[in-house]
Protein backbone atom coordinates (compact mmCIF):
# COMPACT_ATOMS: atom_id res chain seq x y z
CA UNK A 1 0.00 0.00 0.00
CA UNK A 2 1.14 3.64 -0.92
CA UNK A 3 2.34 5.80 2.27
CA UNK A 4 -0.27 7.92 3.13
CA UNK A 5 -2.58 5.84 5.14
CA UNK A 6 -4.72 7.01 8.50
CA UNK A 7 -2.48 7.57 10.91
CA UNK A 8 -4.43 5.77 13.32
CA UNK A 9 -3.50 2.76 10.96
CA UNK A 10 -0.23 3.95 9.90
CA UNK A 11 0.90 4.67 13.72
CA UNK A 12 -0.55 1.10 15.16
CA UNK A 13 1.18 -1.09 12.81
CA UNK A 14 -1.59 -3.12 13.66
CA UNK A 15 -3.43 -5.71 11.50
CA UNK A 16 -7.10 -6.35 12.68
CA UNK A 17 -8.90 -9.74 12.71
CA UNK A 18 -12.49 -8.95 13.85
CA UNK A 19 -14.44 -6.53 15.68
CA UNK A 20 -17.73 -6.95 17.51
CA UNK A 21 -19.67 -3.82 18.81
CA UNK A 22 -17.20 -1.41 20.30
CA UNK A 23 -14.31 -3.80 20.37
CA UNK A 24 -11.63 -4.71 17.99
CA UNK A 25 -9.40 -7.62 17.91
CA UNK A 26 -5.82 -7.89 16.10
CA UNK A 27 -4.21 -10.88 14.49
CA UNK A 28 -2.46 -11.75 17.54
CA UNK A 29 -5.65 -11.97 19.64
CA UNK A 30 -5.04 -8.27 21.70
CA UNK A 31 -8.05 -6.78 22.39
CA UNK A 32 -8.89 -3.32 22.44
CA UNK A 33 -11.78 -0.76 23.13
CA UNK A 34 -12.82 1.37 19.64
CA UNK A 35 -12.97 4.81 20.78
CA UNK A 36 -12.54 6.46 17.10
CA UNK A 37 -15.25 3.73 15.08
CA UNK A 38 -13.40 4.32 11.76
CA UNK A 39 -13.23 8.24 12.11
CA UNK A 40 -16.83 8.65 12.67
CA UNK A 41 -17.85 5.72 9.81
CA UNK A 42 -19.20 2.79 12.61
CA UNK A 43 -22.09 4.31 13.73
CA UNK A 44 -23.67 1.06 15.02
CA UNK A 45 -20.40 -0.81 15.84
CA UNK A 46 -18.66 -3.50 14.33
CA UNK A 47 -20.76 -6.44 12.86
CA UNK A 48 -24.42 -5.62 14.53
CA UNK A 49 -26.29 -8.76 14.03
CA UNK A 50 -28.79 -6.42 12.16
CA UNK A 51 -26.65 -5.03 9.91
CA UNK A 52 -25.00 -8.63 9.20
CA UNK A 53 -28.14 -9.91 7.71
CA UNK A 54 -29.16 -7.05 5.92
CA UNK A 55 -26.14 -6.71 3.97
CA UNK A 56 -25.80 -10.59 4.36
CA UNK A 57 -29.82 -11.15 2.63
CA UNK A 58 -28.98 -8.02 -0.17
CA UNK A 59 -25.75 -9.97 -1.54
CA UNK A 60 -27.66 -12.54 -2.08
CA UNK A 61 -30.14 -10.77 -4.57
CA UNK A 62 -29.02 -7.81 -6.19
CA UNK A 63 -25.63 -6.50 -5.66
CA UNK A 64 -25.19 -3.51 -8.37
CA UNK A 65 -27.11 -1.45 -10.63
CA UNK A 66 -28.87 2.02 -10.16
CA UNK A 67 -32.79 0.63 -10.78
CA UNK A 68 -35.04 1.33 -8.19
CA UNK A 69 -34.80 -1.44 -5.60
CA UNK A 70 -37.19 -2.24 -2.43
CA UNK A 71 -34.02 -1.61 -0.02
CA UNK A 72 -33.48 1.61 -2.08
CA UNK A 73 -37.10 2.60 -1.67
CA UNK A 74 -36.98 1.54 1.93
CA UNK A 75 -33.85 2.78 2.60
CA UNK A 76 -35.05 6.49 1.55
CA UNK A 77 -38.17 6.24 3.06
CA UNK A 78 -36.58 6.16 6.19
CA UNK A 79 -34.28 8.51 5.58
CA UNK A 80 -36.83 11.40 4.81
CA UNK A 81 -38.44 10.37 7.96
CA UNK A 82 -35.03 11.84 9.60
CA UNK A 83 -34.20 14.84 8.00
CA UNK A 84 -35.18 18.30 8.99
CA UNK A 85 -38.39 19.73 7.63
CA UNK A 86 -38.49 20.38 3.79
CA UNK A 87 -34.95 18.37 3.37
CA UNK A 88 -36.72 15.27 1.57
CA UNK A 89 -35.00 15.04 -2.06
CA UNK A 90 -31.74 12.99 -1.39
CA UNK A 91 -29.05 12.08 -4.03
CA UNK A 92 -26.85 9.10 -2.71
CA UNK A 93 -23.31 8.96 -3.27
CA UNK A 94 -20.32 6.74 -1.83
CA UNK A 95 -18.05 8.86 -0.54
CA UNK A 96 -18.11 12.64 2.04
CA UNK A 97 -16.14 14.79 -0.75
CA UNK A 98 -18.05 12.99 -3.70
CA UNK A 99 -20.87 14.47 -2.03
CA UNK A 100 -20.04 17.80 -1.12
CA UNK A 101 -18.83 18.34 -4.52
CA UNK A 102 -22.43 17.44 -5.52
CA UNK A 103 -23.64 19.87 -2.53
CA UNK A 104 -21.39 22.65 -5.14
CA UNK A 105 -23.25 21.51 -8.32
CA UNK A 106 -26.64 21.63 -7.10
CA UNK A 107 -25.81 25.17 -5.21
CA UNK A 108 -24.71 26.66 -8.51
CA UNK A 109 -27.35 25.09 -10.89
CA UNK A 110 -29.74 26.46 -7.85
CA UNK A 111 -28.32 29.76 -7.62
CA UNK A 112 -26.69 30.41 -11.05
CA UNK A 113 -23.90 31.54 -8.55
CA UNK A 114 -20.49 29.79 -8.34
CA UNK A 115 -18.56 30.75 -5.11
CA UNK A 116 -17.98 29.10 -1.76
CA UNK A 117 -16.94 30.30 1.71
CA UNK A 118 -15.92 27.84 3.99
CA UNK A 119 -14.35 27.61 7.59
CA UNK A 120 -10.57 27.91 9.00
CA UNK A 121 -10.37 24.54 10.60
CA UNK A 122 -12.97 23.23 8.18
CA UNK A 123 -12.57 19.85 5.91
CA UNK A 124 -14.94 18.50 3.36
CA UNK A 125 -12.53 16.11 1.63
CA UNK A 126 -9.66 15.84 -0.19
CA UNK A 127 -10.94 15.97 -4.26
CA UNK A 128 -10.11 18.76 -6.44
CA UNK A 129 -13.24 20.87 -5.97
CA UNK A 130 -13.30 21.30 -2.27
CA UNK A 131 -9.62 21.10 -1.66
CA UNK A 132 -9.22 24.76 -1.27
CA UNK A 133 -11.95 25.01 1.17
CA UNK A 134 -9.52 22.75 3.79
CA UNK A 135 -8.80 25.04 6.61
CA UNK A 136 -5.46 23.85 7.46
CA UNK A 137 -2.07 24.12 5.82
CA UNK A 138 -2.29 20.10 4.97
CA UNK A 139 -3.45 21.46 1.77
CA UNK A 140 -0.13 23.25 1.29
CA UNK A 141 1.91 22.13 -2.03
CA UNK A 142 -1.49 20.73 -3.53
CA UNK A 143 -2.63 24.06 -5.03
CA UNK A 144 -3.69 25.72 -7.49
CA UNK A 145 -7.30 25.43 -5.84
CA UNK A 146 -10.80 25.78 -7.70
CA UNK A 147 -11.55 29.33 -7.98
CA UNK A 148 -13.93 31.04 -5.90
CA UNK A 149 -13.11 29.43 -2.57
CA UNK A 150 -12.64 31.26 0.58
CA UNK A 151 -12.49 30.81 4.04
CA UNK A 152 -13.48 32.77 7.35
CA UNK A 153 -12.53 32.19 10.81
CA UNK A 154 -14.65 29.08 12.76
CA UNK A 155 -15.90 29.41 16.37
CA UNK A 156 -13.01 28.43 17.99
CA UNK A 157 -13.12 29.56 21.22
CA UNK A 158 -10.39 27.77 22.78
CA UNK A 159 -8.31 29.35 20.43
CA UNK A 160 -10.13 32.32 19.14
CA UNK A 161 -8.47 33.15 16.14
CA UNK A 162 -10.15 36.77 16.90
CA UNK A 163 -8.65 36.54 20.21
CA UNK A 164 -11.75 37.20 21.53
CA UNK A 165 -13.60 35.37 24.51
CA UNK A 166 -16.97 34.46 24.24
CA UNK A 167 -19.91 35.69 25.04
CA UNK A 168 -18.06 39.43 25.13
CA UNK A 169 -17.24 38.50 21.79
CA UNK A 170 -20.97 38.71 19.89
CA UNK A 171 -19.56 36.31 18.09
CA UNK A 172 -17.60 38.49 16.31
CA UNK A 173 -16.50 36.03 14.05
CA UNK A 174 -19.79 35.56 12.33
CA UNK A 175 -19.48 39.34 11.90
CA UNK A 176 -16.08 38.83 10.55
CA UNK A 177 -17.61 36.55 7.29
CA UNK A 178 -19.52 39.83 6.49
CA UNK A 179 -16.27 41.14 5.78
CA UNK A 180 -14.60 38.29 3.58
CA UNK A 181 -17.59 38.47 1.67
CA UNK A 182 -17.43 42.44 1.23
CA UNK A 183 -13.60 42.49 0.77
CA UNK A 184 -12.51 39.26 -0.82
CA UNK A 185 -15.66 37.82 -3.24
CA UNK A 186 -16.97 38.79 -5.94
CA UNK A 187 -20.35 39.35 -4.80
CA UNK A 188 -21.30 35.68 -6.06
CA UNK A 189 -21.69 33.45 -3.12
CA UNK A 190 -23.90 30.14 -4.36
CA UNK A 191 -23.38 29.04 -0.65
CA UNK A 192 -21.98 29.19 2.45
CA UNK A 193 -20.61 25.45 3.51
CA UNK A 194 -20.21 24.82 7.66
CA UNK A 195 -19.48 21.85 9.48
CA UNK A 196 -22.16 21.95 12.86
CA UNK A 197 -19.15 21.30 14.93
CA UNK A 198 -15.76 20.69 13.26
CA UNK A 199 -14.38 17.53 13.06
CA UNK A 200 -10.96 17.04 12.11
CA UNK A 201 -9.92 20.61 13.54
CA UNK A 202 -10.85 18.53 16.95
CA UNK A 203 -14.18 17.92 17.64
CA UNK A 204 -14.19 22.00 17.85
CA UNK A 205 -18.20 23.25 19.28
CA UNK A 206 -19.56 26.43 17.84
CA UNK A 207 -21.21 28.49 21.02
CA UNK A 208 -24.74 28.74 20.33
CA UNK A 209 -25.99 31.00 17.71
CA UNK A 210 -22.95 30.91 15.99
CA UNK A 211 -24.71 28.99 12.70
CA UNK A 212 -28.18 30.81 13.57
CA UNK A 213 -25.38 33.80 12.51
CA UNK A 214 -23.88 31.83 9.57
CA UNK A 215 -27.40 31.38 8.27
CA UNK A 216 -28.60 34.56 8.86
CA UNK A 217 -25.79 35.74 6.75
CA UNK A 218 -25.68 33.57 3.91
CA UNK A 219 -29.52 34.47 3.42
CA UNK A 220 -28.73 38.20 3.03
CA UNK A 221 -26.36 37.29 0.61
CA UNK A 222 -29.45 34.92 -1.62
CA UNK A 223 -26.76 31.88 -0.67
CA UNK A 224 -27.51 28.13 0.55
CA UNK A 225 -26.28 27.18 3.62
CA UNK A 226 -24.57 23.64 3.39
CA UNK A 227 -24.66 21.85 6.25
CA UNK A 228 -21.84 19.41 6.26
CA UNK A 229 -23.31 16.51 8.39
CA UNK A 230 -20.53 13.96 7.80
CA UNK A 231 -20.06 13.58 11.28
CA UNK A 232 -22.49 15.23 13.34
CA UNK A 233 -25.62 13.74 11.46
CA UNK A 234 -27.36 10.64 12.50
CA UNK A 235 -27.19 10.97 16.21
CA UNK A 236 -23.48 11.52 17.74
CA UNK A 237 -24.31 14.80 18.80
CA UNK A 238 -26.95 13.75 20.85
CA UNK A 239 -29.34 14.86 18.44
CA UNK A 240 -30.03 13.66 15.17
CA UNK A 241 -28.39 16.76 13.28
CA UNK A 242 -25.42 19.05 14.86
CA UNK A 243 -27.85 21.51 13.20
CA UNK A 244 -30.83 21.15 15.74
CA UNK A 245 -28.15 22.33 18.55
CA UNK A 246 -29.06 25.68 17.67
CA UNK A 247 -32.19 25.48 16.14
CA UNK A 248 -30.99 25.71 12.25
CA UNK A 249 -32.46 23.60 9.13
CA UNK A 250 -30.14 24.42 6.55
CA UNK A 251 -30.72 24.56 2.70
CA UNK A 252 -28.36 21.49 2.02
CA UNK A 253 -27.15 18.77 3.85
CA UNK A 254 -24.15 16.64 3.18
CA UNK A 255 -24.40 13.35 4.79
CA UNK A 256 -21.99 10.52 5.23
CA UNK A 257 -19.85 8.07 7.22
CA UNK A 258 -22.22 7.18 10.16
CA UNK A 259 -25.47 6.56 7.11
CA UNK A 260 -23.08 3.31 6.25
CA UNK A 261 -22.38 1.86 9.01
CA UNK A 262 -19.32 1.38 7.42
CA UNK A 263 -20.26 0.75 3.75
CA UNK A 264 -19.16 3.34 1.96
CA UNK A 265 -22.10 5.91 1.95
CA UNK A 266 -23.11 9.55 1.04
CA UNK A 267 -25.85 12.04 0.40
CA UNK A 268 -26.97 15.38 -0.45
CA UNK A 269 -30.07 16.25 0.61
CA UNK A 270 -32.20 19.24 0.01
CA UNK A 271 -35.63 20.44 -1.00
CA UNK A 272 -37.59 19.42 -4.04
CA UNK A 273 -37.11 23.15 -5.15
CA UNK A 274 -33.46 23.28 -4.92
CA UNK A 275 -32.60 19.85 -6.13
CA UNK A 276 -35.32 20.27 -9.34
CA UNK A 277 -32.78 22.98 -10.66
CA UNK A 278 -30.27 22.08 -13.95
CA UNK A 279 -28.17 20.89 -14.68
CA UNK A 280 -28.18 19.13 -11.57
CA UNK A 281 -31.96 18.19 -12.22
CA UNK A 282 -31.08 16.69 -15.54
CA UNK A 283 -31.18 13.02 -17.04
CA UNK A 284 -27.79 11.56 -15.32
CA UNK A 285 -27.12 14.99 -13.86
CA UNK A 286 -26.26 14.25 -10.42
CA UNK A 287 -25.78 10.07 -10.80
CA UNK A 288 -22.72 8.11 -10.44
CA UNK A 289 -21.96 4.46 -10.69
CA UNK A 290 -21.73 3.37 -6.71
CA UNK A 291 -25.03 5.85 -5.61
CA UNK A 292 -27.57 4.40 -4.22
CA UNK A 293 -26.58 1.08 -5.12
CA UNK A 294 -28.84 -2.12 -3.79
CA UNK A 295 -25.30 -3.26 -1.49
CA UNK A 296 -24.95 0.44 -0.09
CA UNK A 297 -28.79 0.98 0.13
CA UNK A 298 -29.10 -2.15 2.32
CA UNK A 299 -26.51 -1.04 4.95
CA UNK A 300 -28.19 2.49 5.57
CA UNK A 301 -31.06 0.78 5.83
CA UNK A 302 -30.28 -1.40 8.51
CA UNK A 303 -27.37 1.75 9.90
CA UNK A 304 -30.54 4.21 10.28
CA UNK A 305 -33.18 1.01 11.84
CA UNK A 306 -30.60 0.49 14.14
CA UNK A 307 -30.05 3.99 15.16
CA UNK A 308 -33.48 4.59 15.49
CA UNK A 309 -34.77 1.43 17.38
CA UNK A 310 -31.56 1.66 19.48
CA UNK A 311 -32.48 5.73 20.20
CA UNK A 312 -28.69 5.85 19.46
CA UNK A 313 -28.71 9.41 19.82
CA UNK A 314 -30.04 9.33 23.39
CA UNK A 315 -27.46 6.94 24.15
CA UNK A 316 -24.54 9.26 22.98
CA UNK A 317 -26.13 12.22 24.57
CA UNK A 318 -26.46 10.09 27.83
CA UNK A 319 -22.90 8.37 27.80
CA UNK A 320 -21.65 11.36 26.12
CA UNK A 321 -22.01 13.65 29.07
CA UNK A 322 -20.16 10.78 31.33
CA UNK A 323 -17.54 10.70 29.54
CA UNK A 324 -16.89 14.37 29.39
CA UNK A 325 -17.80 14.35 33.02
CA UNK A 326 -14.50 11.72 32.90
CA UNK A 327 -12.16 14.08 30.81
CA UNK A 328 -12.58 16.99 32.87
CA UNK A 329 -11.63 14.93 35.75
CA UNK A 330 -8.58 14.18 33.29
CA UNK A 331 -7.92 18.17 32.74
CA UNK A 332 -8.28 18.68 36.58
CA UNK A 333 -5.41 16.02 37.31
CA UNK A 334 -3.28 16.73 34.01
CA UNK A 335 -2.07 20.63 33.56
CA UNK A 336 -1.41 19.21 29.91
CA UNK A 337 -4.93 18.35 29.59
CA UNK A 338 -5.80 22.05 28.11
CA UNK A 339 -9.18 21.69 26.70
CA UNK A 340 -12.09 19.37 27.43
CA UNK A 341 -14.97 20.01 24.60
CA UNK A 342 -17.86 17.55 23.27
CA UNK A 343 -21.34 17.04 22.30
CA UNK A 344 -22.45 13.72 22.48
CA UNK A 345 -20.13 11.18 21.20
CA UNK A 346 -18.02 13.75 19.46
CA UNK A 347 -15.38 14.72 22.05
CA UNK A 348 -12.43 16.81 21.67
CA UNK A 349 -8.88 16.97 24.28
CA UNK A 350 -6.04 19.61 23.55
CA UNK A 351 -2.89 18.55 25.10
CA UNK A 352 -0.37 21.27 25.85
CA UNK A 353 2.64 22.24 27.24
CA UNK A 354 1.47 25.18 28.95
CA UNK A 355 -2.28 26.33 29.62
CA UNK A 356 -1.37 29.77 29.21
CA UNK A 357 0.36 30.09 25.68
CA UNK A 358 -1.70 26.75 24.45
CA UNK A 359 1.68 25.57 23.01
CA UNK A 360 0.76 21.83 21.92
CA UNK A 361 2.57 19.09 23.46
CA UNK A 362 5.41 17.49 20.88
CA UNK A 363 4.20 14.92 18.75
CA UNK A 364 6.82 12.08 19.89
CA UNK A 365 5.19 12.51 23.80
CA UNK A 366 1.88 12.09 21.76
CA UNK A 367 2.79 9.24 20.12
CA UNK A 368 4.14 7.89 23.27
CA UNK A 369 0.74 8.38 24.69
CA UNK A 370 -0.64 6.16 21.57
CA UNK A 371 1.64 2.99 22.32
CA UNK A 372 0.63 3.23 25.98
CA UNK A 373 -3.17 3.25 24.87
CA UNK A 374 -2.94 0.46 22.54
CA UNK A 375 -0.63 -1.39 24.57
CA UNK A 376 -3.26 -1.47 27.21
CA UNK A 377 -6.16 -2.16 24.78
CA UNK A 378 -7.18 1.20 23.79
CA UNK A 379 -7.41 2.65 19.76
CA UNK A 380 -7.69 6.37 20.26
CA UNK A 381 -6.69 9.33 18.27
CA UNK A 382 -3.86 10.93 20.89
CA UNK A 383 -1.14 10.22 18.70
CA UNK A 384 -1.59 14.35 17.95
CA UNK A 385 -1.89 16.53 20.83
CA UNK A 386 -5.79 17.72 19.41
CA UNK A 387 -7.63 14.19 20.23
CA UNK A 388 -10.99 13.33 18.73
CA UNK A 389 -12.78 11.01 20.58
CA UNK A 390 -16.15 9.32 18.26
CA UNK A 391 -16.81 5.77 19.62
CA UNK A 392 -19.14 3.61 17.63
CA UNK A 393 -22.90 5.16 18.91
CA UNK A 394 -23.75 2.03 20.82
CA UNK A 395 -20.93 2.43 23.37
CA UNK A 396 -22.23 1.73 26.72
CA UNK A 397 -20.90 3.79 29.80
CA UNK A 398 -19.41 0.69 31.40
CA UNK A 399 -17.11 0.24 27.95
CA UNK A 400 -16.56 4.47 27.62
CA UNK A 401 -15.02 4.73 31.22
CA UNK A 402 -12.68 1.29 30.92
CA UNK A 403 -11.53 3.53 28.05
CA UNK A 404 -11.20 6.78 29.70
CA UNK A 405 -9.81 4.73 32.53
CA UNK A 406 -6.95 3.36 29.73
CA UNK A 407 -6.37 7.32 28.49
CA UNK A 408 -6.08 7.74 32.33
CA UNK A 409 -3.20 5.27 32.92
CA UNK A 410 -1.51 5.83 30.04
CA UNK A 411 -1.39 9.60 30.51
CA UNK A 412 -0.04 9.16 33.92
CA UNK A 413 3.09 6.87 32.65
CA UNK A 414 3.90 9.58 29.69
CA UNK A 415 3.63 12.50 32.21
CA UNK A 416 5.88 10.37 34.64
CA UNK A 417 8.24 9.57 31.39
CA UNK A 418 8.11 13.38 30.22
CA UNK A 419 8.49 15.08 33.47
CA UNK A 420 4.85 16.91 32.53
CA UNK A 421 2.82 18.13 34.70
C1 LIG B 1 -17.16 17.00 7.68
C2 LIG B 1 -16.54 16.13 6.61
N1 LIG B 1 -16.90 16.31 5.34
C3 LIG B 1 -16.39 15.56 4.35
C4 LIG B 1 -15.48 14.58 4.62
C5 LIG B 1 -14.89 13.78 3.49
O1 LIG B 1 -15.37 12.48 3.52
P1 LIG B 1 -14.62 11.32 2.72
O2 LIG B 1 -13.35 11.02 3.44
O3 LIG B 1 -15.60 10.18 2.76
O4 LIG B 1 -14.39 11.84 1.33
C6 LIG B 1 -15.09 14.34 5.94
C7 LIG B 1 -14.11 13.29 6.25
O5 LIG B 1 -13.56 13.20 7.30
C8 LIG B 1 -15.64 15.14 6.96
O6 LIG B 1 -15.27 14.97 8.25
Amino acid sequence: MAPGLQSIALYSGLAMARGTGCRLVDEDGNEYIDFIAGIGVGSVGHCHPTYVEALRAQIERLTFGSFTTQARARFLERLASLTPPGLTRIQLFSGGAEAVEAAFRLAKSATRKREFIGFWGGFHGKTGGVLGLLGDEFKHHLGPFMPGLYASPYANCYRCPLHLTYPDCGIACAEHLRHVIRYQTEGEIAAIIVEPMQGTAGNVIPPQGFLRAVQAIAKEHDALLIADEMLTGFGRTGRMWGCDHDGVVPDVLTVGKGIGGGFPLSGVISTDELTGAKPFANPSGSSSSYGGNPLAAAAGLASLEIIVKEDLATNAERVGAAMLARLQGLQEKYRFVGDVRGKGLMLGVELVRDRATKELLPKEVTQALYQECLRRGLVTMCYSPIIRINPPLIIDEATAMEGLAILDEAMAVVAAASRLG
